[in-house]
């Protein structure tokens, strides 16, 4: 079998380092508008030159959360707010050239502290963090020693636990690169905490690109081994609006074999060829073609076909709206996730319900369980390296 390590990956995110580097912060303008930086077409709206800040809402324990905007020459818009690093809104446009949200989310930070969202778990648009997706039992051997974490999924942990990255408030900071606009978020978390060894400084960077991509790129450094495994959870859905699911996008997936599950969606260590199976994603089927044919619907990791340095990752085309997605990253594995658990018990940005398939996720990571499975690629962080990753999600019409 072929192996990853985290090292291939460091010379993967070669070009993403190079752009961080490049970043160059300044602090918010906080004016609506903000400065306005000259505009490479002039029949297009200029974007300002800093993302623009506003409030958010207090969240739970009363910190003001902030929603920051990030827009490119062509109109196209993220909001991020520093609570969970959360993307909340993403305009893009159609064949038509109109402007639409792509993403699954709320108004206000209340909507992703309700008692309804906690209690459903759907973490929309966070950043997830120590560890994306499962650890068998909540538990891991590191260096001879066991780690028991935080058990919030039956008898696994997931996506880092109780309170994870996707709950905390991150420090922002506002900027441009050459690239585009900019938000810089850092966390640092405790040695210990939901359970992992070590402190482990997290940075990520939001970029909204010239030719309309959003870029994540992460950066992590830890004082003692730990498994780290940082992703997005953002609900894409390209024709996003009330009763709309996502059924009728066609998706590709470049991967070869995917992750068997238990019936608790831990893999079992398989690698399974996709050939002949409604996993099959090497050319394009839409979502509801074969969904019916696995239980539950899609919730799995599919392993990429040649993930070294940045590499195809997935792409989606939504036929109603010509609106297309590409995917690319540093990362080995993608979960495809198609919102089996959403069950209309959520109301979101316009009033939105959202049901079963209202949205789906391609969440760029390590395979679920890597720590409790040596041969999947590794997701150990050790002390004097640096976690590099990146993902971009690319915008655009076929017509
Ligand atoms: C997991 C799902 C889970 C969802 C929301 C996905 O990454 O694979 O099983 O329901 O996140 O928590």
């Amino acid at each position: 079998m072929k192996k990853f390590n985290r090292a291939g990956l460091l010379a993967g995110g070669i070009a993403a380092s190079l752009a961080f580097t490049a970043c160059n912060q300044q602090p918010a303008t906080n004016t609506e508008g903000g400065t306005s930086a000259a505009a490479p077409d002039s029949t297009q709206t200029s974007a300002a030159a800093m993302p623009t800040s506003s409030s958010f809402g207090k969240t739970n324990a009363g910190a003001e959360a902030q929603l920051f905007t990030l827009t490119n020459a062509h109109g196209v818009k993220a909001t991020i707010t520093n609570f969970g690093g959360t993307l909340t809104s993403l305009m893009v446009p159609d064949k038509d050239g109109k402007m639409g949200d792509v993403i699954l989310g709320f108004d206000n930070v209340s909507g992703y502290q309700s008692p309804e969202f906690l209690k459903s778990g759907p973490y929309f648009g966070a950043l997830i963090g120590r560890y994306g997706n499962r650890i068998k039992g909540g538990k891991f051997t590191l260096d001879g020693k066991e780690y028991t974490l935080a058990k919030n999924n039956g008898p696994n942990s997931l996506h880092g636990g109780k309170v994870g990255f996707d709950k905390v408030v991150w420090d922002a900071k506002p900027g441009s690169s050459a690239d585009g606009q900019t938000l810089t978020l850092t966390y640092n978390s405790k040695d210990g905490e939901e359970g992992y060894p070590g402190n482990l400084a997290v940075t990520v960077v939001y970029t909204l690109t010239a030719d309309d991509a959003l870029r994540i790129d992460y950066t992590a450094t830890t004082d003692k081994a730990t498994p780290v495994n940082l992703t997005n959870h953002a609900y894409f859905n390209l024709n996003h609006g009330v009763g709309k699911d996502i059924l009728g996008h066609e998706v590709t997936l470049p991967a070869d074999r995917y992750t068997v599950v238990d019936a608790t969606l831990i893999p079992t260590g398989e690698l399974k060829p996709v050939k002949g199976t409604p996993f099959d994603f090497t050319t394009p089927h839409t979502i509801g073609e074969r969904i019916g044919q696995v239980p539950g619907g899609y919730d799995h990791n599919w392993v990429l076909n040649n993930p070294s340095g940045m590499h195809a990752a997935a792409t989606v085309y939504d036929a109603a709206t010509g609106r297309t997605m590409e995917v690319t990253t540093t990362e080995p594995g993608i979960q495809f996730y198609t919102g089996n658990f959403l069950d209309g018990t959520l109301k979101g940005k316009g009033g939105t319900v959202y049901g079963k398939n209202s949205g789906f996720c391609l969440e760029t990571q390590h395979f679920p369980d890597s720590p409790n499975q040596p041969s999947f690629p590794s997701t150990i962080l050790k002390p004097g390296d640096t976690l590099k990753s990146t993902t971009i999600y690319k915008f655009g019409v076929r017509k």
